[in-house]
C-alpha cells in the first residue's frame, strides 16, 4: 500500500469530526470542549486538503511553540513521512503537487505582523480562544487566493477552541452568540460541537482523562467538560446561566408593571424594560436597546419610540444626568424629559450593594424556572452579563473594562436597585393610583423621585 493510501485507510474520524471534515463555509470552528478530538481533527483536514489541492497553501497556528511541536510537528512528521517533506528551517511540508502546510506561532501580540502581505487559501488556529481578536483580524487578512492552484477554491479559516482564555469574547461572539456587526455574514461561519463523549477513542484508551474532567472544580467542569461558554475563571456573575435565564418571550398581561432602566453615557445608551406581576413572583427584562453615539434629546426619542402605548411606572437613569451638565443650565434629565419621557428617577449607584441584588435576582427561584427572566431580544444583555470579570483591585466590585461589556449590567442593576422588594417579598402590589406629586413634593433636587410625572 502507498503511503498516502495507508494514511487515508488509517483516519476513522468520529461523527462531529465528520461534519467537520465536510463543512465549506468561510469560518469553520470545531470542538467548544476538552478532548474533543479537536487537534487530531485539525491536522487530518489540513493534511486532506493539501492532498485534495495540489498547489494550495495552508498555514496552521498555535500560541506557542512548544504546543505548537507536540501537537502537529512532531504527529504530522510521522503520518506524512514518505508523503511529505518537512524543512526545519522553515517549519512547513511540501508535498510533491505544490502544496504547502506552514507551521507558525503568535506568541506575542505583534507576531502575526510577520504573516502581514502572505496568503494562503487556508488558515487553522488551534486553541483560537488563546489568539487575541486583533491578532484574528490579521491573519483574516492572509486568507486569500496565493494563485498557485488550478481549481476554484474559497479561502477559509478553520478553528478549533475551548471556553476561556484571551479570545473567549471573540469566539464566542462569532461561533457561540452567532452576533454579526459591519460585513460579517452569519452563512460563513459555522460551529460544530464536539466534547469529550463523542471522541471514543479517548473514552476507550484514556478513561483517566475523562475522569480528571469530571472532577474539576464545578465552574471549570462546565466549561471544559460540557463546553458551556457562559463560565470562565474570573467570572463575576456565576449565577448567570444561560439555559434558566433567556426564556421563551410573550405577550406582557396587561396587568403587569412595567419600568425602565437606563445607563447612558454618549459612548453608548444601553436601555432595559422590565416586567412583573401584581403579586411580584417574577421579573422579566423584556426588551432591550443600545445604540453608541447618541445625545441626550436622540436617546429621549429612541426609548419613547419604544415605549410607545406602554405604561412605564418609572424610568430610573444614571444618576450624574441630574445634575447640570449641559449648556444652558440643563440638567441631563432636563433634556430627557424634554424628549418626552416621564418618571425621570436618579436610579442608585452604589455598585457594590447593586450587584448584590443582581446576584440574589439570578440566583432566585419562581414557581417556573428563574425568578428573572430575559427575552431573547435582549441580545447584549444576554451576551455582556455572562462576560463581567471581577475588578482587579476592588475585588468584590465587577471591572469597568472591556468597557462594552458594562452598559447592560449597568442598567440591569440600575433597574433591580430602584425595586422595592427583593425576589422572596411576595405580596400583592395595587395599580398606581399613588399620587405622585404628593410622594415627589418637597423633594431636593438631584433626589431619588425628583423628576415625577408632573414635569409638563
Ligand atoms: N478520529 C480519531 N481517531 C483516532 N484517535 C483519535 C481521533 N480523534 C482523536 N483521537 C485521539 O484522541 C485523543 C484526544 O484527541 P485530541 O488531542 O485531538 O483532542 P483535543 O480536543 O485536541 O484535546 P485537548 O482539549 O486536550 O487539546 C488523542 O490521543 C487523539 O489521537
Ligand atoms: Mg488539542
Amino acid at each position: 500500500m502507498k503511503p498516502v493510501e495507508k494514511l487515508l485507510s488509517s483516519l476513522h474520524p468520529f461523527p462531529p469530526q465528520e461534519d467537520f471534515f465536510r463543512a465549506k463555509a468561510r469560518r469553520i470552528a470545531y470542538g467548544g470542549a476538552r478532548g474533543g478530538g479537536k487537534s487530531f481533527a485539525m491536522r487530518a483536514k489540513l493534511v486532506l486538503l493539501a492532498l485534495r489541492y495540489p498547489g494550495i497553501q495552508i498555514l496552521l497556528l498555535r500560541r506557542t511553540f512548544p504546543e505548537l511541536r507536540e501537537n502537529h510537528i512532531n504527529p504530522l512528521r510521522r503520518w506524512l513521512y514518505g508523503i511529505a517533506t518537512y524543512k526545519d528551517s522553515t517549519k512547513e511540508f511540501l508535498f510533491p503537487g505544490g502544496s504547502r502546510i506552514k507551521l507558525g506561532y503568535l506568541s506575542e501580540e505583534g507576531d502575526a505582523l510577520q504573516y502581514q502581505g502572505q496568503a494562503y487559501e487556508v488558515i487553522g488556529m488551534e486553541e483560537a480562544t488563546q489568539f487575541t481578536e486583533s491578532q484574528y483580524y490579521a491573519m483574516t487578512e492572509c486568507c486569500r487566493l496565493a494563485g498557485q492552484m488550478q481549481e476554484n477554491f474559497t479561502p477559509r479559516m478553520y478553528f478549533t477552541c475551548n471556553p476561556g482564555g484571551v479570545g473567549h469574547a471573540w469566539v464566542k461572539r462569532l461561533f457561540i452568540d452567532r452576533d454579526y456587526r459591519g460585513g460579517e455574514v452569519a452563512e460563513d461561519y459555522v460551529f460544530i460541537p464536539s466534547t469529550v463523549y463523542d471522541n471514543r477513542y479517548l473514552l476507550k484508551e484514556n478513561p483517566e482523562y475523562v475522569r480528571t474532567l469530571e472532577s474539576l472544580p464545578p465552574l471549570r467542569r462546565r466549561a471544559m467538560l460540557d463546553g458551556d461558554w457562559d463560565v470562565f475563571e474570573g467570572q463575576y456573575f456565576t449565577e448567570f446561566d444561560r439555559a434558566r435565564h433567556e426564556i421563551v418571550p410573550f405577550e406582557i398581561p396587561a396587568d403587569w408593571h412595567r419600568f425602565a432602566a437606563m445607563d447612558y453615557g454618549l459612548d453608548m445608551t444601553a436601555c432595559l424594560w422590565f416586567a412583573y406581576p401584581p403579586d411580584r413572583s417574577r421579573l422579566v427584562v423584556y426588551r432591550e436597546f443600545n445604540e453608541p453615539d447618541l445625545v441626550l434629546s436622540q436617546a429621549a426619542k429612541e426609548i419613547r419610540a419604544r415605549s410607545e402605548g406602554e405604561e412605564l411606572r418609572y424610568l430610573t437613569a444614571s444618576p450624574d444626568l441630574a445634575g447640570r451638565r449641559q449648556e444652558g443650565g440643563k440638567s441631563g434629565f432636563d433634556i430627557l424629559s424634554q424628549g418626552g419621557l416621564r418618571g425621570l428617577t436618579p436610579a442608585d449607584n452604589a455598585r457594590i450593594p447593586g450587584w448584590r441584588r443582581v446576584r440574589e435576582f439570578l440566583r432566585a427561584e419562581s414557581g417556573e424556572g428563574a425568578y428573572l427572566g430575559i427575552f431573547p431580544q435582549c441580545r447584549n444583555l444576554l451576551r455582556t452579563l455572562p462576560r463581567l470579570t471581577f475588578d482587579p483591585v476592588k475585588t468584590e466590585d465587577a471591572a469597568l473594562t472591556p468597557h462594552e461589556y458594562t452598559h447592560a449590567p449597568d442598567a440591569l442593576r440600575y433597574g433591580l436597585s430602584s425595586l422595592p422588594f427583593l425576589p422572596g417579598d411576595l405580596k400583592e402590589e395595587k395599580p398606581v393610583v399613588r399620587d405622585l406629586r404628593a410622594e415627589f413634593f418637597g423633594k431636593e433636587k438631584g433626589q431619588r423621585g425628583y423628576y415625577g410625572f408632573f414635569k409638563k
